[in-house]
């Protein structure tokens, strides 16, 4: 990669991965984490909600206890506020590539789509908690809400996402689908309904063909 020019503020990339529970996408996150590290100086891996000390606390809240779906939405924004600040928005100011394990897609997708928030009120505190911030590309793997859930049932216990119906799962699915018809630009589809091997073909060609991803 080129230096950037002298004088040139540092930008980084900010790529994001979403899909239903059971797409796979986490295992082809560490390979496109792998991809990028042989060709940027720095990729930052991390993941919603999570990926500092308090939003971990709140994950593990959202994921586990009892509560409404605007609660939900509260703390998911919650914990995606304190991950902006202490984490992503510092690595792209130092030119790092931070790769997210979802982001605000997914809160459209599951408390929207899903739950069936307002998504003007989504709309708004996107506005005021990310000031602007929006992933430079998103993969969206996409399936039928029925092999994904197979898959799950293969490998692990369910938190309380994981444990709901078929239905609930082709609601988030269909609001993954509304954002990507919002943020063309920055939304790639990928087929997941297919062996690993193809995804994972699929995932690194998205990275090498978008300027988001590649190496400046
Ligand atoms: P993960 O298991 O892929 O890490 O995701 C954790 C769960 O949290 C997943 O079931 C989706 C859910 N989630 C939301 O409901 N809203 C959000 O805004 C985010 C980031 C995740």
């Amino acid at each position: 990669m080129n230096p950037a020019a002298p004088g040139t503020p540092a930008r980084g990339r900010f790529l994001t991965f979403e899909g239903i529970d059971g797409a796979g996408k986490s295992s082809h996150l560490e390979a496109a984490a792998a991809w990028l590290r042989e060709r940027v100086p720095e990729v930052v891996v991390t993941r919603e909600p999570g990926g500092t000390p308090l939003a971990e606390l709140l994950r593990e809240a959202v994921l586990q206890r009892p509560m409404d779906a605007l609660t939900e939405v509260l703390l998911v924004f919650a914990a995606r506020r304190d991950h902006l600040q202490q984490v992503i928005e510092p690595a792209l100011a130092r030119g790092a590539v931070v790769l997210c394990d979802r982001f605000t897609d997914a809160t459209f997708a599951y408390q929207g789509g899903g739950r069936g928030c307002d998504t003007a009120q989504l709309v708004q505190l996107e506005s005021w908690v990310q000031q602007g911030r929006q992933p430079d590309l998103t993969l969206w793997f996409d399936l039928p809400a029925a092999v994904a859930a197979a898959r799950r049932a293969a490998v692990r216990a369910p938190d309380r996402f994981e444990a709901q119906d078929e239905a609930f799962f082709e609601r988030v699915r269909a609001g993954y689908a509304a954002r990507a018809g919002q943020w063309p630009q920055r939304f790639v589809r990928i087929d997941s309904d297919r062996p690993a091997v193809a995804v994972r073909a699929d995932v690194l060609e998205a990275l090498a063909a978008h300027p988001g991803a590649r190496s400046r």
